[in-house]
């Protein structure tokens, strides 16, 4: 009898890894790394990251497509990919990772250690008097898999914080918002401001010059999502001009970010190789084998994506 068989396609993922965790989760699973597939009508699922166009052609048989990550702008709306559901990663390690580097960045601005890594660099001994975090409101665009948590661990360690999201959500001690009127408030209000949306056609180029300038003179801001959902030549003007204070960006409109991009010569900016957050195979691994077990029993798999939403 016929095993059922999994493609594995990453350009940054481990597929030994992944083939480990996987097999102990499913040994009877053939785990196949592209480009060596076999007979691609064989194959039953893909577990891939940023493949590229024209990829799923290849597999006409596919029940379920798992994305290696979170974000899913590049797998929804794809020409190649018959309609078949699409599951995407949240685990444990992937949102205490996120949240870790929201509390970073955000600690960072807060506690003026950007000021004091300048000064260092100039062998200044530079004295700032430190405000108490329930005076610094910050916001977070997006309260989900991710958003959410650093919502609350930004609160919990006493952060005046915000949230923002396209329907209401509660989280304990964290002013929670949704919709248009709300979005523009929390832009006004927070003078740290973190990213978490995904890329959709409606999130695409949703901060952009105008609104930018809404935000308090100064403003600090945290991108750890996708870099289109903000206006990337209206951010860097902002930074150049002062309308924005200081950023922190893991994701780029081009990635790596090119030799000569203006953000590296930009004193105010913080790059990090999109690395924000990433997938543990062992942490995740169980989700991807539950939603491969459900797909067999004829169950939507875990962490369904709406593909016409986008997220
Ligand atoms: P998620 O669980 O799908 O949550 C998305 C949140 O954004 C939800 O609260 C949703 O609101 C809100 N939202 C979506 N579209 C909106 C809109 N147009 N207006 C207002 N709110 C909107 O996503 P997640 O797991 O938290 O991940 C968020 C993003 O982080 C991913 O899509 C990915 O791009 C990025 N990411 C980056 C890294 C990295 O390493 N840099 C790692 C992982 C993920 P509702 O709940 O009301 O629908
Ligand atoms: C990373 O960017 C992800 O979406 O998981």
């Amino acid at each position: 009898m016929k095993r059922d068989a999994l493609v594995f396609y990453s350009p940054v993922d481990d597929p030994e890894a992944w083939r480990e965790a996987l097999s102990a989760e499913l040994p009877d699973l053939d785990f196949r790394v592209d480009p060596d597939v076999g007979d691609p009508a064989t194959v039953d699922y893909a577990l891939v990251w940023v493949p590229p166009s024209g990829f799923f052609q290849r597999f006409p048989n596919l029940k379920l497509v798992t994305n290696l990550g979170a974000g899913v702008d590049r797998l929804v709306r794809r020409d190649d990919l018959v309609p078949v559901p699409i599951s995407r990663l949240s685990d444990p390690g992937m949102v205490a990772m996120m949240t870790s580097y929201v509390v970073f960045a955000v600690t960072r601005y807060a506690r003026d250690i950007h000021i004091f890594e300048r000064a260092q660099r100039r062998g200044e001994w530079h004295y700032v008097h430190p405000r108490p975090l329930s005076e610094i409101k910050v916001g977070v665009l997006g309260l989900g898999e991710l958003g959410g948590p650093a919502a609350k661990t930004l609160a919990d360690m006493g952060f005046d914080t915000y949230g923002w999201s396209r329907t209401q959500k509660t989280i304990p001690r964290v002013t929670c918002t949704a919709g248009a009127q709300a979005f523009e408030e929390i832009l006004r209000t927070c003078e740290i401001l973190v990213c978490l949306l995904p890329l959709t056609p409606d999130s695409r180029g949703m901060i952009g010059a105008r609104e930018l300038a809404l935000m308090p003179k100064g403003a600090k801001l945290v991108n750890a999502s996708r870099a289109a959902v903000i206006d990337e030549a209206a951010l860097i003007a902002a930074l150049r001009s002062g309308v924005v204070g200081e950023a922190t960006l893991d994701v780029f409109d081009i990635e790596p970010l090119p030799a000569g991009h203006p953000f590296w010569t930009l004193d105010n900016v913080l790059i990090t190789p999109h690395l924000a957050s990433i997938t543990v195979p062992k942490l995740a691994a169980r989700d991807v084998a539950e939603s491969i077990r459900r797909v067999r029993r004829g169950e939507p798999p875990l962490h369904a994506v709406d593909a016409q939403r986008g997220y």
